[in-house]
């Protein structure tokens, strides 16, 4: 394993093709894309993708998503790209919007987990683009962590997780993003929200001209209806608790209590810190700033040895939908 830095802007050529040689060969090469490092491996191969779920213990019930250069390519891999599609593409790609299409046969059923379905993102990232355009295949690349673990905005997180089971690592900074691409389904007769990102929920009911069905709640009452939202995901190694903003007495007793235990405590605050003794980081009160900065502050307070971390509720819309799903699957134990 090496780790090479690359300029996010500007990456070097010699180094893409070196990367672009690895993956040929059947390699995993972790990137920055502007939402997290990736894990990438040749789509169209199938051993090479198997060495994705093994690096990641990932379940092979859980799809990965087709990485591509650009709209045309992209739709290489589709059976069929409805007006939807077309919309979408236009207005969100290159970008952190992943869609889900039915997928044509050349698509390795390891790649879609048997589903006829595919998913296909066009990052916007600088090294993600040119790596795609080195490497001329598609790529196939699920977060860059172990299953369930909390994704890597930082080349320094990717070694922290997968460390000797990557081949090369382009190490292009951090991330802009900071949460995984918003995941829509556009397979059946009305489109679906899968996966909340930064690009909300009413951006793309204005660009589809219609609703968007949301996504089943995650406490199980309804069925998931994609294979790899699980539970339980994103999650730091301390058990996160989410409280509500207007129960200040309450999360003061829950942190108290925690300490008289002898639990070392962390907390993400958005105002004011508001609790003795705790490991305390602040993020901006804005939620594409918070989006960028919460893995790494989750990182951080695990690295801290934080056994118990309180996040104050974010508030309701569809601008902070991403960033509250994250925490409540960080937050879901079982
Ligand atoms: O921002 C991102 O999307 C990052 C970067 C690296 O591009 N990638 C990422 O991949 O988050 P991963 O594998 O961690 O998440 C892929 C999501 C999962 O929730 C998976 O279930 C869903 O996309 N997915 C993939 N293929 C699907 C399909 N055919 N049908 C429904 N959901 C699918
Ligand atoms: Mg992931």
């Amino acid at each position: 394993m090496s780790t090479v830095r690359v300029d996010p802007e500007n990456p070097d050529p010699e180094t893409l093709q070196r990367a672009a040689a690895v993956l040929r060969d059947g390699g995993l090469v972790a990137f920055p894309t502007e939402t997290v490092y990736g894990l990438g491996a040749n789509a169209l191969d199938p051993a090479a993708v198997e060495r994705i779920f093994r690096a990641k213990g990932r379940p092979s019930y859980n799809p990965l998503i087709a990485h591509c250069p650009d709209a045309v390519a992209a739709r290489e891999l589709a059976a069929g790209w409805p007006d939807g599609a077309e919309r979408l593409a236009s207005a969100f790609w290159p970008g952190p919007m992943t869609l889900v299409l039915p997928k044509r046969a050349l698509v390795p059923d390891i790649v879609t987990a048997g589903l006829p379905s595919v998913a296909l993102r066009v990052p916007a990232h600088p090294v993600a683009h040119a790596l795609l355009e080195a490497v001329r295949l598609p790529l196939a690349a699920p977060s860059a962590n172990r299953f369930t673990e909390l994704s890597p905005t930082t080349a320094a997180h990717v070694v922290k997780g997968l460390g000797g089971r990557v081949d090369l690592i382009l190490d292009g900074g951090p991330t802009r993003v900071g949460i995984e691409s918003t995941v829509v389904d556009l397979t059946g007769p009305e489109p679906v929200l899968l996966r909340a990102g930064s690009v909300s929920a009413d951006q793309i009911a204005r660009v589809l001209e219609r609703e968007l069905r949301l996504p089943g709640r995650i406490d199980g009452a309804v069925a998931r209806p994609s294979p790899g939202m699980v539970d339980r995901h994103y999650a730091p190694r301390a058990e996160l608790r989410v409280v509500a903003a207007d129960d200040r007495a309450g999360a003061g007793e829950l942190v108290r209590a925690a300490r008289r235990a002898g639990r070392r405590v962390g907390a993400l605050v958005r105002g004011e810190p508001a609790f003795e003794g705790v490991e305390t980081i602040r993020l901006p009160d804005e939620p594409h700033g918070f989006a960028r900065e919460l893995y790494a502050a989750l990182h951080e307070l695990d690295d801290r040895g934080c056994d118990l971390i309180v996040v104050e509720e974010v508030p309701p819309g569809s601008g902070w939908a991403g960033v509250r799903d994250r925490l409540a699957r960080a937050a879901h134990r079982g």
